[in-house]
């Protein structure tokens, strides 16, 4: 999939709509969990400083607010952890739209401004055109580095890039370059881990991996409602044999399985964690296999989901991962060939 680049704009003396996923978990003191998806806007956001852009304005959605200005979804709450994991001065603008968000980029000092919330309103999920217009008139530009949230056909990821000259930022371009080498296949063996909650979102990726690849591991809720459900799978798709807490986490025996054939594999590709992993010790599982992962030095690995990329995070292994994918719902969306409306009108055809 080739989309208009970044790289070939004339971003000098403009001013850029920067989309971006910052949709971070919090812990309980607030602050950011785990940096990835904001840390991903870094590699656009120093092109475009360097390439002379006037005003770059970060425009994220955070949470699901249902179009209401609800405090606990602000954007504010994560302005100090952008500011610091980007390395940058960054200015808070308390809206997204309107006079004060135009009179910031037109005649403001600072460079680099973090908008609010774009789901405080509602034209942002219904794709309205007169929202989107709002969105777009301060700027020249629209940047799509927001891979996380391209399956939404969103006004701020699909109706702008009607309005506004529309490119996808470097992240972006990352995204759908390592996502295609896992999709094309390269190298085999070829193996596939899914977990998570839903077997309804799980199963035609687990589907679409069984007939391309040699193995696909199922850990999981995902597991137990396949088992449950009497789901008939070819033996390509390998079931826990065992579990721990219930069916809380995958067990000892099926984990030994599972690294048996990850460390065989020279493409491996994960979504999903293997059990309950916020609840200890049901994150076992999910953590052994990390470690398998990127143990296997000879093989192309991607992890992607929240879940999967927290435990990647916490293990001291993330070098040691091919590729790490910002999206959760994205990712299954891209893999399964789904429509990426916000990437949709960027593909050059
Ligand atoms: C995510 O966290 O998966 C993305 O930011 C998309 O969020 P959404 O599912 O609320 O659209």
């Amino acid at each position: 999939m080739n989309i208009k680049k970044i790289q070939n704009a004339d971003v000098n003396g403009k001013n850029v709509l920067l989309r971006v996923d910052f949709n971070v978990s919090l812990d309980e003191k607030g602050d950011v969990i785990e940096s990835h998806k904001i840390l991903a806007a870094k590699e656009s956001l120093e092109w475009l400083i360097e390439n002379g852009a006037r005003k770059i304005a970060l425009l994220t959605h955070f949470g699901r607010p249902d179009g209401e200005i609800k405090p606990e979804f602000s954007v504010k709450q994560i302005a100090d952890d952008v500011e610091r994991i980007l390395k940058r001065k960054v200015f808070f603008a308390n809206d997204c739209i309107g006079e004060k968000v135009k009179g910031e980029i037109e005649n403001g000092e600072n460079q680099i401004i973090l908008l609010e919330n774009v789901r405080f309103y509602s034209g942002e999920k219904k794709g309205d055109v007169k929202f989107a217009k709002k969105l777009a008139e301060p700027f020249d530009i629209y940047v799509n580095d927001s891979f996380g949230v391209d399956h939404r056909g969103h006004a701020s990821l699909y109706v702008i890039t009607d309005i506004l000259p529309s490119f996808g930022g470097i992240w972006l371009q990352k995204e759908i370059e390592n996502l295609e080498k896992v999709k094309n296949l390269q190298k085999r063996p070829a193996v596939a881990i899914i977990g998570g909650s839903k077997i309804a979102t799980k199963l035609p990726l687990i589907k679409m991996f069984e007939k391309s690849y040699n193995y696909v591991l199922v850990g999981g809720r995902v597991a137990v409602e396949a088992i449950e459900q009497g789901i008939n799978f070819s033996e390509k798709v390998i079931l826990p044999v065992d579990f721990t807490g219930e069916t809380l986490d995958i067990g000892p025996k099926t984990i030994e399985l599972f690294r048996e054939k990850i460390e065989q594999a020279k493409t491996i590709v994960w979504n999903g964690p293997m059990g309950k992993f916020e609840e200890k010790p049901y994150d076992i599982g999910t953590r052994e296999l990390v470690k398998f992962v990127a143990g296997n030095k000879d093989a192309f690995s991607l992890i992607g989901g929240g879940e999967s990329v927290q435990a990647l995070a916490e293990s001291g292994y993330w070098e040691d991962i091919s590729f790490v994918s910002t999206g959760g719902g994205a990712m299954l969306s891209f893999l399964i060939g789904e429509e990426m409306l916000g990437i949709e009108k960027l593909v050059i055809k």
